[in-house]
This record gives C-alpha cells, sequence and structure tokens, in this order.
C-alpha cells in the first residue's frame, strides 16, 4: 500500500457519522460548493462494480457459502445484523456474537439460515477470552471472522481500567478475539478477517494513537467523535499490522469504512439530532440504508475475487488508499505491541489463561 498520498478532508468525508447531519445542514445553509478531494486507488487491487447503493444481498448474489462459517461481533444491531442475515441465507454457518446471550439468541434465531448464538462483552475481556474460547470447542475453521461491533460518540470522558472506552470496546475487546481465533481462521482454506472501521480515522490526531495517553487525556477538552475516530484509527492499524502478520499463509486482513448510516450507533447523540436524523435521514444524500450498509464489509469477507487481497482499506465495495496515518506500518506494529502489553492476560491460546477480572 501506498504510503505516501494523504488525502484531504473531502465534504462527504466530514460526513461521517450522526453528527455529520448538523454539518450538512450547516454547510448546504451556507451554499458551500467545495469540490471533493479525488478518490485515490491502490495499486493491483481488484475493483468491484459494486458502489455507494449496493446492498449485501447484491454483492453477494449467485455466492454459495454453504460450509463456510462466519464469526460476527455485534450481530443484534444495525449492519451486523444485516450482515449475519445476508451471510446466512447465502448458506454459511454465523455465530453471532452479542452483549449477552439472550441478544444474540434473539437474533440468531430471527433470520433464516444456520446461526449459532455467542455472549462476548468487548469491554469484560475475560468475556471475549471465552467467548472465544466457546467458538473454538466447536472446531470450525472460520471463514470470516467480522469484527463489526462499535460504539460511538460517548458523552463523556470514560474509562475501562485506565484506557478510554471507545479504544477499549472498538479496538482492544476485538484485538483479544482475533488473537484468541488466529489459528481457527488460519485453518479455514481461505480465512478472512474483515475490520469494521470508519472514514472517523479522520478525527484522530494528526499525529495519531496516543501512546502515551491511552487514558483519553489527550484530548484537552474532551470531543466524543475524536475519542471514536482514535479507536476507529487504532482499527485501521490493527488491520494493517495482522495482514502483515499474516503474510505467507492463505489468510488476509482488511478493513472496510460502511457509509453513513443511520442506525443505533448514534444513541449516544443528543434527542435532538436522533429525531432530526430518524426524520431525514432518508432525504440526505450521503445516508445509506442499513441493507446497503452492510455491503462493504460483506463483499470484502466473501468475494473470490479477493483471495489474495491483504492489508487495505474499502469504502462502497472498493479499495481506497487512506491517508492521516492508517497506513502508517511503524504506527501500526507498536500498537499491536502497545495492544499484546494491556491484553497479555487474555490472549494466550487456552481459558486457563485468563485472569479474573
Ligand atoms: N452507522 C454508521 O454510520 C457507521 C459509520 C462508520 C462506521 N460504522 C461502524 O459500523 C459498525 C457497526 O455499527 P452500527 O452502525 O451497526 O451500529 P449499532 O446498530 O449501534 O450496532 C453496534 C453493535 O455493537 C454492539 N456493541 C456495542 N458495545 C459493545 C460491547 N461493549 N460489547 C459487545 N458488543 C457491543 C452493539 O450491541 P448492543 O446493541 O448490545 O449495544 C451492537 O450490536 C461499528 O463498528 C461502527 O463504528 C458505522
Amino acid at each position: 500500500m501506498s504510503q505516501d498520498s494523504q488525502p484531504g478532508l473531502s465534504r462527504r468525508q466530514m460526513f461521517t457519522g450522526t453528527t455529520a447531519i448538523v454539518t450538512a445542514t450547516s454547510l448546504s445553509a451556507c451554499g458551500g460548493d467545495e469540490e471533493e478531494a479525488p478518490i485515490i486507488r491502490p495499486d493491483g487491487v481488484p475493483m468491484s462494480s459494486f458502489g455507494e447503493e449496493s446492498t449485501a444481498e447484491e454483492v453477494t448474489a449467485g455466492l454459495d457459502l454453504s460450509g463456510q462459517t462466519a464469526v460476527i461481533t455485534g450481530c443484534n444491531s444495525g449492519l451486523g445484523y444485516e450482515t449475519m442475515r445476508v451471510l446466512a441465507s447465502r448458506g454459511a454457518h454465523v455465530f453471532g456474537i452479542a452483549r449477552s446471550i439472550e441478544k444474540a439468541t434473539d437474533a440468531c434465531n430471527s433470520v433464516d439460515g444456520a446461526t449459532t448464538p455467542f455472549a462476548g462483552d468487548l469491554e469484560q475481556f475475560e468475556t471475549m477470552a471465552a467467548c472465544a474460547d466457546a467458538i473454538g470447542a466447536t472446531g470450525a475453521p472460520i471463514d470470516m471472522l467480522i469484527l463489526n461491533a462499535g460504539v460511538m460518540a460517548l458523552p463523556e470522558l470514560q474509562q475501562v481500567n485506565g484506557i478510554e472506552r471507545h479504544f477499549v470496546i472498538n479496538h482492544l475487546g476485538h484485538f483479544i478475539l482475533a488473537n484468541r481465533l488466529m489459528e481457527q481462521v488460519k485453518a479455514a482454506p481461505q480465512g478472512r478477517f474483515v475490520t469494521v472501521g470508519s472514514q472517523g480515522y479522520l478525527w484522530a490526531p494528526d499525529d495519531g494513537i496516543q501512546f502515551d495517553k491511552l487514558d483519553g487525556t489527550w484530548m484537552s477538552e474532551y470531543v466524543p467523535n475524536d475519542a471514536y475516530g482514535h479507536s476507529k484509527l487504532a482499527n485501521g492499524l490493527f488491520s494493517l499490522e495482522l495482514a502483515r502478520r499474516l503474510e505467507g499463509s492463505t489468510a488476509t486482513a482488511n478493513v472496510i469504512h460502511p457509509g453513513v448510516i443511520n442506525t443505533n450507533l448514534g444513541r449516544h447523540y443528543p434527542t435532538h439530532i436522533k429525531i432530526f436524523a430518524s426524520l431525514f435521514s432518508w432525504a440526505l444524500p450521503f445516508f445509506k440504508s442499513v441493507e446497503a450498509g452492510a455491503a462493504t464489509e460483506t463483499y470484502v469477507a466473501t468475494a473470490p475475487v479477493l483471495s489474495e487481497t491483504s492489508g487495505f482499506y474499502f469504502e462502497d465495495c472498493n479499495p481506497v488508499v487512506a491517508g492521516h496515518n492508517m497506513e502508517n506500518a511503524a504506527m501500526a506494529e507498536r500498537l499491536w505491541t502497545v495492544s499484546e502489553g494491556l491484553t497479555q492476560a487474555y490472549i494466550g491460546s487456552s481459558a486457563s489463561d485468563v485472569e479474573e477480572s
């Protein structure tokens, strides 16, 4: 991947997340007509004919996923639910992970096809280790591990064991799951790690991951989207370093931005913004339906043409060169090492390694 391209913050990019409605409205009111930064494509990565309006059903049309196993976090809501539904409808056996077994069971039972519920709370690391071990006990090679769950715009600075909470939920909890299931993914004929990141990585600090202030105090004044963006940059760097570590195996790792979709992700925003979003998102051109929002993660998890594509960032079912540290290999390697240090009691190979929290 190119290291030297740093596309600017386009108008469309500013729209990531539900608060984008406010930004969009004020820009429109000002008659803002600045040009979007051009999208830069990486060399050598297959392009698809799919785009921002394609749905998860459309990008999997004609695929028979019988015999394949998919694992997805956040299966009970929004993009994770739709992705699970479509993968199961194409014949995959989907292991759906939610915060509680009740939520996972309800979601799994409400879709057609083969599904199995699992529980794991991304901010309670011992539950993620136990979840991974329960999945491991099935013995099934994992063809797709989709790290989809996430939280956005927590209203005030919150910490879990001294670490800022977006970073814990969006990055560290998934880091544990991925590490603990690593060998099972590598055991599949062509296992894929798909991390659901966000264009919100552009909200991360210019100098990237704040290794010395992971407690969130790098923000002199707490800004919810900045904390989210920091964790989403971590998603991208995690995927980049994972891809490097998978070299020489048949497994791949990629990160995606799903688009802007009115899901429960906006639950922490003020009520007036949520009402505005629910009333008007259909009329705002940059909003996608949930069906379209699930397309990119579903496409990257299943497209036969991507069997050897690893270490890339996708939007609208196509690869994009991301800037703003997303391709900083040294930062990615450091993040991996730091994350190992923060989760070392939970990323071992068996449940006996797990400490009581
Ligand atoms: N929607 C967008 O516009 C947008 C844009 C860019 C990126 N994304 C990314 O897309 C992914 C899916 O988001 P979504 O839009 O589908 O939002 P959503 O409807 O709110 O779904 C988020 C899922 O994550 C789960 N989750 C949250 N905290 C968790 C925890 N501590 N442990 C386990 N699960 C947890 C939620 O479970 P509960 O229901 O139990 O809370 C829910 O299942 C996220 O990674 C998000 O950052 C979304």
